[in-house]
């Protein structure tokens, strides 16, 4: 989604901004561009297209040492020179960049309309450059002016303001889109995501919604949206750049890909303990009273994160004997759902900002629910509104599809499922098989990856199909629904995902020699049901990949991964639909890692 970056101190702002850009480039954008101030005025260069476009018309000599820069994925207004960011007030003094969406921008564009402001793009943004601009001349201040006039604003926003008459700071705000401070050595920086600031500091803070910053070279205040000043103490991120670098790989998606048997190690560490058979989450802040005294579960995320969250829900029901179901976040928080005393309320996600997944907690805490976080980013917002939650701890995921991050999910959900389960009913010696599985899960998925070969190639032998049907039963579900979810968002591949018990309550109609189906069937006590709807697929010429634990005659193909126990088994199981989908989409010659129309974090609605 769209990106920020803001600098002020003693370089030039430009090349670091351009950098902060291009590192903000996995999110998915369509345009970009950047203001500096130099001898109180603005400078600005914007373009439809890519970062290195941007850099292409920046002058090498473009002298300014405080500015900010956007990365744009349109909403109001088509992809375009005039529509991409920093926008303007009439007198070119001040200039905005913005994530998010100002609601009230079309009555607000009539009203300064019929005051005389003309407008040169078709976004919402500008609304708030004209608006801000008239507010600084009767207050003479930026900041009151952007409190101000953001004071007018419905909507949601992520904004980083300068002005030209002010050459020593930048205003940014925040309600709804992330924004980020990077302290650094007597400079200032801002951004969207750590990842633009994370090669000059390691030092943060986090904007809350309706929270403001003055930003300059030697320090910086916040306030909230009315006046009142605010404390905030800095963190140090545990991500360096190097996190952020493809290590060699062709595609993030396959690095990160790869680097699950470490990011799954990551996430297990120090949080199981053999002598109890349990595990340690000290984040979550429950004492075992409390944590006995749930009667449901209830999981909430978006996307690949809600499927990770079935997985859970699978999990928790299995191993604590607690009532749990998962449901897309941005479902649940517009159904004005019942929150309940004795329910347990978990969101995930990786972001910590996917907008719908906030909004849901918000409206959870609101009511009074007990919400924990799986979330990836620390001190993202997600996290900071959760009451305590599990950290993944699988670094950064740059590409935008999910893959790491969702195993570590459902790895995370494992750990909350046996502690949950040990403090209720679940025998130590079930505790300890849980254990143990868990412990061997790195080490099978190494031999997974090793797998990559003939993966590779069935997914050449598949990508040309027009469409791939994904079935799977109880525990094989989720998965296959995650497995149909990478293979269309990489490959653009048409793929569905259903029960396979349901496949004979209507989907049937579509089998036919043209649409192959990728069957999940592991070897637990549903393998002959699963090896029945095989039959089913093949007595109507339907092709069949099967990813299971062993191989069947009904299957044209079948990737035969190792077995861990059958709770634990859809962990692994994912693992070569990941690989499937992404050679894929390599073979159908795509772009892997920002797929069309797609964004790594949806911090609109
Ligand atoms: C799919 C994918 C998305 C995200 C979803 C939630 O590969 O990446 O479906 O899973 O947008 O994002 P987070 O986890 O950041 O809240």
């Amino acid at each position: 989604m769209c990106g920020i970056v803001a600098y002020v101190g003693p370089k030039d702002a430009a090349p670091i901004l351009l950098e902060g850009l291009q590192r903000l480039e996995y999110r998915g954008y369509d345009s970009a561009g950047l203001a500096v101030v130099n001898s109180r005025s603005l400078k600005t260069r914007k373009v439809k297209g890519r970062v290195a476009d941007l850099a292409s018309v920046v002058p090498a000599r473009f002298k300014g040492t405080l500015g900010i820069g956007h990365t744009r994925w349109a909403t109001h207004g088509v992809p375009s020179d005039v529509n991409a960011h920093p926008h303007l007030d009439i007198e070119e003094r001040i200039a905005v960049v913005h994530n998010g969406i100002i609601e009230n921008a079309d009555e607000l564009r009539s009203r300064l309309e019929t005051d005389g402001a003309v407008f040169s793009s078709e976004t919402d943004t500008e609304v708030l450059a004209h608006l801000i601009g008239r507010t600084v001349k009767e207050t003479d201040s930026l900041e009151e002016a952007v409190r101000k006039a953001l004071n007018s604003v419905v909507g949601t926003y992520g904004i980083a303001v300068v002005d030209a008459q002010r050459p020593g700071e930048i205003v940014v705000a925040r309600n709804g889109s992330p924004i980020v401070l990077g302290i650094g050595e007597k400079e200032m920086f801002a951004a969207s995501d750590v990842a633009a600031l994370i090669r000059y500091t390691r030092q943060v803070v986090h904007l809350e919604d309706g929270e403001l910053a003055v930003l300059k070279a030697d320090g910086f205040h916040t306030f909230t949206s009315d006046a009142r000043e605010t404390a905030k103490e800095p963190f140090t991120v545990d991500w360096d750049a190097g996190h952020y670098d493809n290590g060699g790989y062709e595609h993030y998606l396959l690095k990160e890909i790869s680097e699950q048997p470490d990011t799954v190690a990551r996430t297990l560490r120090g949080r199981i303990d053999d002598r109890f058979h349990i595990a340690h989450l000290g984040g979550l802040n429950m004492d075992a009273r409390e944590t006995r005294s749930f009667r449901r579960v209830k999981i909430i995320g978006c996307g690949s994160a809600y499927y990770s969250g079935q997985i859970g829900a699978q999990l928790i029901e299995e191993l604590a004997r607690i009532p749990a179901d998962a449901e897309p976040a941005s479902e649940f928080r517009y159904r004005s759902p019942v929150v309940e005393p004795d329910t347990l309320y978990v969101a995930i996600s990786q972001s910590g900002e996917t907008y719908d997944t906030l909004a849901a907690v918000q409206e959870l805490k609101r009511k009074g629910g007990r919400v924990l976080g799986i979330v990836n980013t620390v001190g993202s917002a997600i996290a900071r509104e959760c009451d305590g939650g599990v950290y993944l701890h699988a670094g950064p995921e740059v590409s935008v599809a999910s893959t790491k991050a969702f195993t570590s999910t459902a790895v995370a959900f494992a750990l909350l499922a046996l502690h949950l389960g040990r403090v209720r009913d679940m025998s130590p010696a079930d505790g300890r098989r849980i254990c143990e599985g868990l412990r061997r899960l790195p080490e099978q998925i190494k031999e997974i990856l090793t797998m990559e070969e003939q993966i590779r190639a069935l997914a050449i032998k598949y990508a040309e199909a027009p469409g791939m049907m994904f079935v799977g039963r109880v525990r094989g579900y989720p998965v296959a629904r995650e497995g149909a979810q990478k293979l269309k968002e990489i490959s653009y591949v048409h793929a569905e995902a259903y029960p396979a018990s349901e496949l004979k309550h209507g989907p049937l109609a579509l089998i036919s020699a043209d649409l192959p189906t990728v069957a999940v069937v592991p070897d637990d006590e549903l393998l002959d049901k699963n090896l029945t709807t095989l039959g089913e697929i093949r007595a109507r010429h339907g092709r069949i990949l099967m990813v299971g634990h062993r191989t069947a005659d009904a299957a044209d193909d079948c990737v035969v991964v190792p077995k861990n126990e059958n709770e634990l088994d859809p962990i692994l199981l994912t693992i070569p639909l990941q690989l499937f989908a992404y050679h894929a989409a390599v073979a159908l010659g795509r772009d892997v890692d920002k797929p069309r129309n797609l964004a790594k974090s949806v911090t609109v609605e």
